[in-house]
């Protein structure tokens, strides 16, 4: 198995080798990015040995086992484990991705796990996403309406609900955006590839009433300008969802509206 090297000049320090598994026959060399906010060091990646006869298939049960066998301290979000609720989002092996619905066989060779980058770490595998989510409560992610409330329900027809299909299912890991070059240097400004399928999802919804709003609001130079189509957020996405297309329609809805 190849050693752990990190570039000279990298602030990230080769850390701690955790002992192999006795007996084990079938091991993984497993290495993770770790960072402690109470310790004043560098961040490090620790290396792990995981015996995989005895791991479920995901590289969230990889995480798990490190966590219950080998070492409590390490630190990561999860809940659902079955891609629903967003929170296991890192990168494995290069890739932005949930880690509970990527399978650890589909990796080659050692298993590199780090947070989702160029975001600020909390701790671990935990980045913060302050930011991130008040991007999204930025577009209003509610059905606003203008007219008097149904006794019922907010009807919609089949051919109007179908224009939701690839948006609904967003579940707000944050892949994408944290996959996007301009969310990297202009994240602060521009909204990113989430916040703004979420925000398509709501214009073309047929019983909103605040369409005109939605738009006024995002007629800025930065907030939905910024994307240039480099497609890396539906590259990544993990629920093959389309963030780069929803941008591109909310732009031709700007341009239609002028002329
Ligand atoms: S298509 Fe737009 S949102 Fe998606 S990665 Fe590229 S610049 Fe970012
Ligand atoms: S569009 Fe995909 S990658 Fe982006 S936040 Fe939603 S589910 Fe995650
Ligand atoms: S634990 Fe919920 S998406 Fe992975």
């Amino acid at each position: 198995m190849v050693q752990l090297t990190l570039p000279k000049n990298s602030t990230i320090r080769v850390g701690k080798t955790w002992p192999r598994p006795e007996g084990a026959k079938d091991v993984r060399k497993v290495m993770v990015y770790r960072w402690n906010p109470d310790d004043g060091e560098n961040p490090r990646v620790d290396t792990y040995f995981v015996d995989m006869d005895t791991c479920g298939p995901m590289v969230l049960d990889v995480l798990i086992k490190i966590k219950t066998e080998i070492d409590p301290t390490l630190t990561f979000r999860r809940s659902c484990r079955e891609g629903i609720c967003g929170s296991c989002a890192m990168n494995i092996d290069g890739i932005n991705t949930l880690a509970c619905i990527y399978g650890h066989d589909e990796i080659k060779g050692d298993i590199r796990i780090y947070p989702l980058p160029h975001m600020p770490v909390i701790k671990d595998l935990i980045p913060d996403l302050t930011l991130f989510y008040a991007q999204h409560a930025s577009i209003m992610p509610w059905l606003e309406t203008k007219t008097n409330r149904p006794q019922k329900e907010w009807k919609q027809s089949i051919d109007d609900r179908r224009k939701l299909d690839g948006l609904y299912e967003c579940v707000m890991c944050a892949c994408c955006s944290t996959s996007c070059p301009s969310y990297w240097w202009n994240g602060d400004r521009y909204l990113g590839p989430a916040a703004l399928l979420h925000a398509y999802r709501w214009i073309i919804d047929s019983r909103d009433e605040a369409t005109g709003e939605r738009l006024d609001d995002l007629e800025d130079p930065f907030k939905l300008y910024r994307c240039h189509t480099i497609m890396n957020c539906a590259k990544t996405c993990p629920k093959g969802l389309n963030p780069a297309k929803a941008i591109q329609e909310i732009k031709k809805m700007m341009v239609e509206r002028i002329v």
